[in-house]
């Protein structure tokens, strides 16, 4: 028999340190878990939390799975996501690594919701087209060949106070949505971003002049007495919002929002809540133009110095496919008892007129003491002008029909 040579022997060493290298990295891949919508999330992002049953259960190794809707589960999110759809866009991350599962797991986490989904950037809006179109057509009323449409001159409103006899109106109130463009949105930006958004929204608005002219106010720092008046007396937005939590919205709270507003407080800016600008013109009384036309001076002036994120198809983008367009809402605060004890006649003309009935506490609150706060509900494809005379027109007719009731 040959003797075994020293070159056989390293040629038999070199073999298996080959293969068993190979094995190693063959095996190491296998129990890396694929990466999971929630490991796009930026550094300040929540992750999954191991106490939530709902996070767990939609991730697996292989992204996620299909969300199980509640059987009276009726948002826009479950009426328009298809097993097909789903599967379609389950791993589709956006530039800035917005997921998918972050898109839709508000609605998923919060099965009451109306609409359940939030973009976390411009680019969001053409990656979940699939699922993003059919509920901004269904919100909106809004084809696939129809285009955003605007007018902001008040010349063109016509909306003489409905009430000069303040029986019914109590306080008038409109507001757009606006983002700073070539910024990711709320629910993906980071929190270096957000605090120079506030930056530079907080600047822009220290130049304003005239009945504009205010004082910008962060929440961080901001006295808890305070804080609780301004929401109480409906200028300021409340903290702990779940439908936002959940979309990503409240990370890094309070740092980085802030309210600004007048002497008056008839002019405010929200800094970022849901979106990063929520200019709004708000005063007592029905005095529909008033408010208007102040609103679209100072969406104007702003505009000078801080550029809002736009598409020529969808209008102002905002977080939530809701507000695209003019992100407009006009709103009065209206007391009307009699058609409160009727909610069919209530909502017969409401429904007509595109409205929509909220407490007086904003969203997801109650009426109170049969006030109602009624606004536009469409906001993309129908001009500013066009959201406040649905929502004039509408309070015409509710007024009408209290009368008739009386
Ligand atoms: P948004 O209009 O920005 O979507 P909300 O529905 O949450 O937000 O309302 C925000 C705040 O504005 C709430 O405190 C709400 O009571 C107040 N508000 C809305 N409309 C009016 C109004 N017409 N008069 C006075 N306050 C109003
Ligand atoms: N995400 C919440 C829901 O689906 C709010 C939807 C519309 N309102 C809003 N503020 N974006 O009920």
């Amino acid at each position: 028999m040959e003797p075994i040579r020293f070159a056989d022997i390293l040629f038999i060493f070199l073999t298996l340190a080959i293969t068993f290298t190979i094995l190693w990295f063959v095996k190491k891949a296998k129990r890396k878990p694929q990466q999971t919508p929630e490991d796009n999330q930026s550094e300040s992002s929540e992750s999954v939390n191991p106490e939530k049953k709902e996070d767990l259960s939609m991730l697996t190794s292989n992204g996620f799975s299909f969300p199980e809707f509640n059987p009276d589960c009726s948002s826009l999110l479950c009426r328009h996501l298809s097993k097909q759809t789903f599967e379609e866009l389950k791993n589709k991350i956006t530039g800035n690594g917005f997921t998918f599962y972050q898109a839709i797991k508000s609605g998923i986490v919060n099965q009451d919701s109306s609409v359940g989904v939030y973009a976390g950037d411009a680019e969001s809006y053409p990656l979940f087209s699939p699922l993003f179109d059919p509920i901004i057509a269904d919100y909106h009323g809004f084809s696939s060949t129809d285009t955003h449409r605007s007018d902001l001159d008040p010349k063109n409103l016509s909306a003489v106070n409905p009430d000069p006899d303040g029986q019914f109106i109590l306080s008038t109130r409109i507001r757009v949505g606006r983002n700073v463009a070539e910024m990711p949105l709320g629910p993906a930006v980071s929190r270096e971003q957000r605090n120079s958004i506030e930056v530079q929204v907080s600047d822009s608005l220290r130049n304003l002049s005239g009945e504009l002219s205010g004082t910008y106010y962060p929440l961080l720092g901001m006295d808890e007495t305070v804080q609780n008046q301004l929401i109480a007396d409906h200028f300021l937005f409340k903290a702990g919002d779940r439908f936002l939590d959940a979309a990503g919205l409240n990370r890094d709270w309070p740092e980085g929002r802030g309210i600004f507003h007048n002497r008056e407080k008839t002019f405010l800016v929200w800094v970022n809540e849901e979106d990063q600008l929520r200019i709004i013109s708000m005063q007592q009384g029905g005095d529909i133009e008033a408010v208007f036309s102040r609103l679209m001076k100072a969406v104007k002036e702003i505009e000078k110095s801080v550029a809002f994120m736009f598409d020529r198809r969808l209008g102002y983008l905002t977080s939530c496919p809701s507000n695209l367009g003019t992100a407009m809402r006009a709103s009065v605060h209206i007391r009307l008892p009699k058609l409160a004890a009727d909610m069919a006649t209530f909502k017969k003309i409401t429904d007509a007129h595109h409205l929509q009935i909220r407490g007086i506490h904003g969203e997801h609150s109650e009426s109170e003491s049969g006030v109602f706060d009624v606004s536009n509900r469409r906001r993309l494809g129908v001009t500013e002008v066009e959201c406040v005379q649905d929502m004039y027109n509408g309070v015409v007719a509710l007024i009408r029909g209290e009368k008739e009731l009386e």
